[in-house]
């Protein structure tokens, strides 16, 4: 079982990027431990990052044919991108959001994601352990 770890923009940034909000690990590291994971739980992830949303759609039509399932970060696009929900809307497996910071108790802006009611489900706020837990979720998601 393959599944797909896509991070949208600025995710690239991870350890410099506002660590308060953030936290002080790199997407390399948030990577290696969804790998190590990934082992322990017998499937492969992949893990891909872009800053441009059209590169998200594409890896996200592409997925259906490769993944069973989807784990997505689509940063500030959360809050805005029709393209990336409808995107999400038309994979025939299941999508899960994440975020590392809880977008509830942030800016307004913030607290609203176009891309949730498209999307499996949702964890937020969980820093890197939103990432682990939905490789997990993934994994019995994919395997039902
Ligand atoms: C984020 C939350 C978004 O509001 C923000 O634009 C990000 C990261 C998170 O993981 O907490 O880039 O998706």
């Amino acid at each position: 079982m393959k599944i797909l770890v896509l991070h949208g923009p600025n995710l690239n940034l991870l350890g410099k990027r506002e660590p308060d909000v953030y936290g002080k690990l790199t997407l390399a590291e948030i990577n290696a431990s969804l790998s190590t994971l990934a082992r322990e739980l017998g499937v492969e992830v992949v893990c891909k990052q872009s800053n441009y949303e059209g590169e998200l759609i594409d890896q996200l039509h592409q997925a259906s044919g490769e993944f069973s399932a989807v784990i997505f970060n689509p940063g500030a696009f959360t809050h805005y991108s029709l393209a990336l929900r409808d995107a999400v809307a038309a994979v025939p497996r299941p999508v899960i959001e994440v975020h590392l910071s809880n977008i509830y108790r942030r800016e307004e802006f913030r607290q609203h994601s176009v891309i949730a009611p498209v999307a499996v489900g949702q964890i937020s706020g969980l820093g890197k352990i939103s990432y682990l837990l939905a490789l997990r979720a993934a994994v019995t998601l994919a395997g039902e």
